[in-house]
């Protein structure tokens, strides 16, 4: 057996049990991942919901890719609130396999919404570049000319209803408690997939002599997931919070309406919604996913949450000395080499008690 080293990483961070397989010295292969059986394979995968199995098993291909954007969409939480008190720890990497979030904070919706982006921003990525077998390009529109514009529709435009589709699909499908989070999460994954949708880019190309743009085409292309990062995080900020109303004998929650608003008015769909106020996240507690802020680096002079006086929650702070050397004033010399002096600095970091 082998494995595809790039990925066997990635794999160990979201199969820990197909990484033991992988440590005790046998090397296997996407190629033959596939070839092996979806069975074995989605049968190693902690937490999977039924119809998360089933996705798996029809398509294990996909899965990897679903995993990579599900880690793209952490990495980009963690980078967002890299200077927070939360720092998207808690909440780990397995929240798309099945494996719920059991609160309803603020926090949790961003992270549903950025990992339901992160899978659909991949999924169509994967697409474009012919890295799954059942989707391409979007050639709905390809020849076509924009009659308005004067430009005709050419290229590889990114087939985002495909991804975002596929993100519906599969991340979607570990909410299987019919409670009033189901409706939260739900909402927090449409709006980040969603808000992913309202930002694709048009890209052109000119083609003539010299440039003259005689005739130009056009396609359309993923942002960066930064940008939608950045997106997300300020509708972090503007977040709504939202309570179940139940359809008449009904016992099941059947959809959310602002708290603080008269009548029934529901948040929009690109807002993102939570049902419960957010610890501090002072101190540790797993039953709000807080995991505190003991040990954190913090910055003695900023005035922002990285200060020691906020992030540390008024604990105090230890201070650490140390001496960064470098090499420094180099020069080069007749003839072939480069002459430095080391110079160093006595420095200091802090990190909350
Ligand atoms: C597509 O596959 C290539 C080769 O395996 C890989 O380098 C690339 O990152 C993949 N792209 C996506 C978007 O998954
Ligand atoms: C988040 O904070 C915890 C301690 O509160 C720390 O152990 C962890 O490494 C931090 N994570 C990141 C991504 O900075
Ligand atoms: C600490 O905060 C100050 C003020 O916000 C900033 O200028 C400085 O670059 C920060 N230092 C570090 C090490 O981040």
């Amino acid at each position: 057996m082998l494995i595809v080293s790039s990925r066997s990483a990635l794999l160990s961070v979201y199969y820990p049990q197909i990484f033991l397989i992988l440590t005790s010295g046998s090397y296997l292969a996407l190629s033959s991942v596939v070839a092996l059986g979806a069975n074995i394979i989605c049968n190693k995968i902690p937490g999977l919901a039924p119809r998360q199995r089933a996705l798996c098993q029809s398509r294990p291909d996909a899965i990897i890719v679903i995993g990579e954007g599900a880690q793209q969409g952490i990495n980009e939480c963690q980078y967002q609130f890299r200077y927070g008190r939360w720092n998207c720890s808690a909440l780990g990497e397995r929240t798309v396999f099945g494996q719920e979030l059991r609160v309803g904070s603020r926090e949790a919706a961003f992270t549903y919404s950025i990992t339901a982006a992160g899978v659909a921003h991949s999924v169509t990525a994967a697409c474009s570049q012919g890295n799954l077998s059942q989707c391409g390009c979007d050639r709905e529109k390809q020849g076509y000319h924009d009659q308005e514009e004067g430009w005709k529709w050419g290229g590889c435009s990114a087939n985002i209803k495909y991804g975002v589709e596929f993100s519906r699909r599969f991340v979607d499908a570990r909410e299987i408690k019919k409670n009033a989070r189901r409706l939260m999460n739900l909402h927090n994954n449409e709006a980040g997939r969603k808000i992913l949708e309202e930002h694709m880019k048009l890209e052109c190309k000119c083609h003539g002599v010299s440039g003259s743009c005689t005739t130009k085409t056009c396609w359309i292309t993923l942002p960066k997931f930064r940008e939608i990062g950045y997106i997300l995080k300020e509708r972090y900020s503007e977040a709504v919070q939202v309570e179940p109303v139940r359809a008449s004998r009904l016992r099941q929650p059947s959809f959310l309406r602002l708290k603080e608003a008269r009548g029934y008015q529901k948040p929009t769909d690109t807002d993102l919604v939570y049902l419960e106020r957010s610890p501090n996240y002072c101190e540790e507690d797993m039953a709000t996913g807080s995991t505190g802020t003991r040990g954190r680096l913090c910055n003695y002079t900023s005035p922002h949450t990285d200060g020691c006086n906020l992030m540390c929650c008024g604990r105090g702070h230890n201070t650490h000395q140390y001496t960064r050397v470098w090499q420094c004033n180099c020069k080069f010399q007749w003839c072939c080499f480069v002459k430095c002096n080391t110079c160093s600095e006595k420095s200091e970091v802090f990190t909350c008690k």
